[in-house]
């Protein structure tokens, strides 16, 4: 699972409500100032970036209808294939000695069979091109900026392929904990800024037990279960709202863990407004009640300028059963695009099929909102080969979290690409 640690929640401030029309012209304004006069600006603090791609296909199925042309900013990068490239594994971009891997996920460090082999496949899309981010570039146009990821260990293994690619090119770093991030890193010659807020459902949860006295949910026969505040954003990236330039959030493996949330011992049960939402809901109700309020939450709490990204689900690969039935993942080769199809199929409702219903409720949710889409999840699905299996040293094979150097890194490919294409659109 993606961690299986419980944190102590502490009470967190309340929200006003907020006016959705207030926030629309405000962004009106804001917007209209800032086509004015952001034309030659610098500071990622000072950009209205252009909203775009917000329509974004879910999957494979779909072309997007991108035919071939010229404009990156109207490509479908998750439509496209994975090319070998033998000479690849000789230009690592940071390799097992980047001390913010998690020993699990360093395959190369823990000899995984075919650890040089995951970073010799370069994901091409069929009408544009994905090029590996320059770190110095990078480093360079963001310099006084924060970027904070906000989410489950996935968004940590991300953040960590971010951070291993940077601080190869700078090594001048300040270890520490942005405002109330699980981990975070100063570049200090640039003065940039990227942490990792560790969240697993976004919203604010703990223990629930029956009160003796009774309520409405001990009418109901619950004795014990997870508190699930809807409307409570976790107390560990409440902060990064107003710290931050550049937020990616992630949320998913989460709301489908019966290990941790089991349906009958430990059901979650979700409040709104402090009372318990009744009738109760399922986990898949809850998590659309969830995005439906942090949504706009987030929103309303950024600075100015801001850009909000949300990742797309990231897919497992357990074959012959799930991650605590000895299910396991000992491809060395990416998946054929006809296996992905079995794989991930909704309707054959597979081991795996989390992936793809995650993101419909992500893109339902979305639809319309500040948020950019960072459409991880096709690509990912070809790499089966990519996980760290056994090499991950726990009693299950780790088919969900991946290998450092990895994957990830073409995830920060993209993520960088789309913010390189916003900024020469201002
Ligand atoms: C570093 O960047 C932050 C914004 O992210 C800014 O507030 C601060 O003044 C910068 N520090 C220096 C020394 O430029
Ligand atoms: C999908 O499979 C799981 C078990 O593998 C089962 O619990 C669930 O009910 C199935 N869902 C549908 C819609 O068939």
């Amino acid at each position: 699972m993606a961690t299986r640690e419980h944190q102590q929640r502490h009470p967190q401030k309340t929200t006003s409500s907020f006016s959705s029309s207030r926030l629309f012209i405000f962004l009106l304004c804001l917007g209209t100032l800032f086509l004015g006069f952001s034309l030659f600006k610098t500071s990622p603090r000072e950009q209205r970036l252009q909203p775009e791609q917000k329509t974004e296909t879910t999957s494979s199925e779909t072309n997007g209808g991108a035919s071939t042309t010229n404009s990156n900013s109207a490509c479908d990068y998750s439509d496209g294939r994975w090319i070998y490239d033998p000479k690849a594994d000789k230009s690592l971009r940071y390799d097992q000695t980047c001390k913010e891997i998690f020993k699990g996920w360093n395959c190369i460090g823990s000899n995984k069979f075919n650890a040089f082999e995951v970073v010799k496949w370069r994901w091409k899309p069929y009408h544009c091109e994905l090029p590996q981010f320059d770190p110095l570039l990078f480093l360079k146009r963001f310099a006084n900026a924060n970027i904070g990821f906000v989410g489950d260990s996935l968004n940590r293994n991300m953040f960590v392929s971010l951070f291993c690619t940077l601080r190869r090119t700078s090594t001048e770093v300040k270890k520490w904990r942005p405002a109330g991030a699980d981990r975070g890193f100063t570049f200090l010659n640039y003065n940039l800024t990227i942490s990792y807020h560790r969240t697993n459902l976004l919203a604010r949860y703990g223990r629930w037990s029956a009160n003796t006295n009774g309520g409405l949910l001990e009418s109901l026969g619950y004795k014990e279960g997870y508190r699930i505040d809807v409307d409570i954003p976790e107390g560990t990236w409440e902060e990064a709202l107003s710290f931050h330039d550049i937020l990616i959030f992630n949320t998913g493996h989460w709301w489908w863990a019966p290990a941790k949330f089991d349906p009958v011992r430990s059901p979650m049960l979700f409040f709104q407004k402090g009372t318990p939402v009744m009738p109760p809901v399922t986990p898949d109700v809850g998590l659309d009640m969830v995005l439906k309020n942090m949504i706009p939450l987030v929103q309303k709490r950024i600075q100015p300028g801001a850009t909000l990204f949300f990742r797309t689900q990231s897919p497992r690969h357990f074959e012959g059963g799930d991650w605590d039935q000895g299910g396991s993942c000992q491809r060395s080769q990416p998946l054929s695009p006809q296996e992905v199809k079995e794989f991930f199929s909704v309707k054959k409702n597979g081991t795996n099929v989390e992936g793809r219903l995650v993101n419909e409720h992500l893109y339902n949710a979305l639809k319309g909102s500040d948020f950019h889409i960072l459409d991880i999840t096709h690509m990912s699905e070809y790499r089966a080969d990519a996980h760290p299996s056994t090499a991950g040293g726990k009693k299950h094979d780790d088919c969900m979290h991946w290998c450092l150097p990895g994957i990830t890194d073409t995830w920060n490919d993209l993520f960088v690409e789309r913010l390189n294409n916003m900024k020469s659109r201002s």
